[in-house]
């Protein structure tokens, strides 16, 4: 291989690698989301608005020839980020798909049976991310984030290497702490955070149920780190 195509990290193009972007996030959703229309709109809560509205702080791993196989998407003001999706995304949401059509809000849904009702509630209520009953973690952690990368690119430094791009431009910027909220069920993802350097948040937050650092109502682990 020629040191021309060798992959490597670099700041996002917003225009160019939107489309792949939004791609490697559907490749590697969660499994429950992966098939159907979940799996359509999952992107537009987990991809677009960070390209769309925080570009500066999202880094893609490129395949060497120009190609977005990987990501990191940060907004680093949690609070910000939920007040422009609310005024300045969800207006244009039916626009851009017509899955994205809002939903009735109640009741909640049972995502055991209808998960397109649950990612579009989640989609459509942005105010989730501020995880009101818990102050503690934006006040802490205002930035949040999400990583992923297409299978044959992981395990290969990227996720490592797209981290340490990120936290430097929160650095450079004054943030001064991030957080991720990852499914309890991702085993390998909460051993690659921990490997480079992040923590579960430090406190219980279920109201005891689990009794676990971190570990929220809807089991999902909060991973924190300060910058
Ligand atoms: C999680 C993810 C972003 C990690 O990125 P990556 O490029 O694969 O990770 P790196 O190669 O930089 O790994 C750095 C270190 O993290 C740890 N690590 C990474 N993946 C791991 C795994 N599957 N199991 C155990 N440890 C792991 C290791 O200590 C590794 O260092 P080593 O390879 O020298 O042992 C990537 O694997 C991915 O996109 N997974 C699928 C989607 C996902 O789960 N995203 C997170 C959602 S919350």
């Amino acid at each position: 291989m020629s040191s021309k195509t060798l992959p490597f990290v670099r700041l996002a193009d917003p225009v160019k690698d939107a489309e792949p972007l939004f791609d490697v996030c559907k490749k590697t959703v969660g499994p429950a989301l992966r098939d159907g229309e979940p799996n359509l709109i999952a992107p537009y809560i987990w991809n677009v608005p960070y390209l769309r509205f925080c570009p500066e702080y999202c880094f893609s791993v490129d395949d060497g020839n120009g190609n977005a196989v990987g990501y990191v998407i940060c907004a680093p003001s949690t609070s910000n980020f939920v007040r422009k999706w609310r005024e300045e995304y969800l207006p244009i949401l039916e626009s851009l798909d017509p899955l994205l059509k809002r939903p009735e809000m109640n009741p909640p849904a049972n995502w055991e049976e209808d998960l397109t009702l649950g990612v579009l509630q989640l989609l459509y209520n942005p105010e989730d991310m501020l995880h009101d009953a818990c102050p503690k973690l934006l006040k802490e952690y205002p930035a949040h984030l999400h990583i992923d990368i297409l299978p044959e690119y992981q395990r290969k430094g990227f996720g490592k290497k797209l981290m340490e791009a990120l936290w430097e431009k929160l650095r450079e910027t004054g943030v001064d702490g991030v957080h991720l909220v990852m499914e309890g069920r991702n085993v390998n993802a909460e051993r690659f955070y921990v490997a480079v350097g992040y923590s579960r948040f430090h406190e219980v937050v279920d109201e005891g149920k689990s009794g676990e650092l971190g570990k929220d109502l809807n089991g999902n682990i909060w991973m924190v780190k300060k910058l």
